[in-house]
C-alpha cells in the first residue's frame, strides 16, 4: 500500500478513514485510528455542543496526527456545532445525511477540507457543484443510515467514478484488506470503514452490542424504516416491531411514534438489545473478534499487500 491522493489530501499514511459513527467514535477510537496512520473522525451526530467541545480537546491531547469531525446534517444544533468546529480549528469535516450545498461554502471559506457522503451519482454531482474536496460513496451494505436506491458498493463505486473526477472514498462492506483492494480496483482512491471499527476495543459502543454483532451471521442485518430514513439494523425485537408495522402499511406518523427518541443510544451505547436500534453493516457477519485498532490496521494492510501481490502474479 503506497501513499496516494487521499493520503496527500489529509496528510495521512494509509488511505483508510474511520467513518464517523454515533455512539461509537469518540476521541478514544478516532485518536487510535489517527495514531495508526489512518484518518480518525469524531462522530458529532451523538454529541451535544459541549460534548463535542470536550472530545475535540481530548483529541488534541491524544494525537498529533490529522483527524476530523463527521457531522450528519439532520441534527437540530447544527449551527452551534459548526461554530465550535471553526473556533476549535478543526481542519477536516465529513458531512452526511443532507445537502452538500448547506455548509460546504461556509467550511471552505474557513480553510477546512470538506468531504460529503453520498449514495448515488446525482448527489455526487451536487458535491462537485458545492465544491467539496472528496466524496464518500457509501453502498447498501453499510451500517447506519443508508441510500433509498439500495445500490451496493460493487455497483456504486464505478458509477460514482464515472460521474465525477473528485477523489472517491468507498464505504460499505469493507472489513478486510481484500475488500479494500477490491474497492480500489473499482476506482476508489481510499476507503471509509465503519462496522469494523465500531466493533473494535476502542469504540465506545456497549460490550453487549459488540458481542451480539460479532456473533451475527448472514442475513442478520436488514434495511429498516425506509419510509422515514432508511437504516441498516441488526434484527432484534425492535426491528421485528417495525417490520410488523411496515408490513401492515403503517404510515410515517405511526413509524415516527414507534421509533420515538434515543433508540440508537439505547441500543448501541446502553446495550439494550431488545428495545434499541442496533446499527451495524452486513460485514458484521465476517467480524468474529473484538480487537484493538492497531491489530485491525496491521491485518488490513498485510492482507491488502498479500492479495495485491497474488493478483499481480496472475497477470
Ligand atoms: C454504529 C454506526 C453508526 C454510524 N453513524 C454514522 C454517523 O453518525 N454519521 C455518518 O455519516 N455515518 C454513520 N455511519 C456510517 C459509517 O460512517 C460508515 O460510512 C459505514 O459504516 C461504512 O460501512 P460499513 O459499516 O460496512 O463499514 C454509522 C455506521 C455505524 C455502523
Amino acid at each position: 500500500m503506497t501513499e496516494n491522493k487521499i493520503c496527500r489530501l489529509f496528510g495521512i499514511k494509509y488511505p483508510i478513514i474511520q467513518g464517523g459513527m454515533v455512539w461509537c467514535s469518540g476521541w478514544k477510537l478516532a485518536s487510535a485510528v489517527s495514531n495508526c496512520g489512518g484518518l480518525g473522525l469524531l462522530g458529532a451526530g451523538s454529541m451535544h455542543p459541549e460534548t463535542l467541545k470536550e472530545h475535540i480537546h481530548k483529541m488534541k491531547g491524544a494525537t498529533n496526527q490529522p483527524w476530523g469531525v463527521n457531522v450528519p446534517l439532520l441534527y437540530p444544533e447544527m449551527d452551534v456545532l459548526m461554530q465550535i468546529i471553526v473556533k476549535e480549528g478543526v481542519k477536516i469535516v465529513f458531512t452526511s445525511a443532507g445537502s452538500p450545498a448547506k455548509y460546504t461554502g461556509f467550511l471552505k471559506s474557513k480553510g477546512i477540507t470538506v468531504v460529503h457522503v453520498v449514495s448515488n451519482s446525482r448527489f455526487a454531482k451536487k458535491c462537485e457543484e458545492a465544491g467539496v474536496d472528496a466524496i464518500v460513496a457509501e453502498g447498501f451494505e453499510a451500517g447506519g443510515h443508508n441510500g433509498r436506491e439500495e445500490t451496493t458498493t460493487m455497483t456504486l463505486i464505478p458509477l460514482i467514478r464515472r460521474a465525477t473526477n473528485l477523489p472517491v472514498i468507498a464505504a460499505g462492506g469493507i472489513g478486510s484488506g481484500a475488500q479494500m483492494l477490491a474497492a480500489m480496483a473499482l476506482g476508489a482512491d481510499g476507503v471509509q470503514i465503519g462496522s469494523l471499527f465500531a466493533l473494535s476495543e476502542e469504540s465506545s459502543a456497549h460490550a453487549s452490542f459488540k458481542e451480539l454483532s460479532i456473533n451475527s451471521g448472514e442475513g442478520d442485518t436488514m434495511l429498516s424504516l425506509k419510509k422515514l430514513a432508511p437504516v441498516r439494523l441488526l434484527r432484534n425485537p425492535f426491528f421485528e416491531k417495525v417490520k410488523e408495522a411496515e408490513s401492515r402499511g403503517a404510515g410515517e406518523e405511526e413509524l415516527k411514534t414507534l421509533l420515538g427518541k434515543g433508540r440508537a443510544k439505547k441500543g448501541i451505547f446502553e446495550g439494550d438489545l431488545t428495545e434499541g436500534e442496533l446499527e451495524i453493516g452486513q460485514v458484521a457477519a465476517m467480524i468474529r473478534k473484538i480487537e484493538p485498532v492497531k491489530t485491525i490496521f496491521e491485518q488490513l494492510i498485510s492482507e491488502f499487500n498479500d492479495v495485491a501481490a497474488k493478483i499481480k502474479k496472475m497477470e
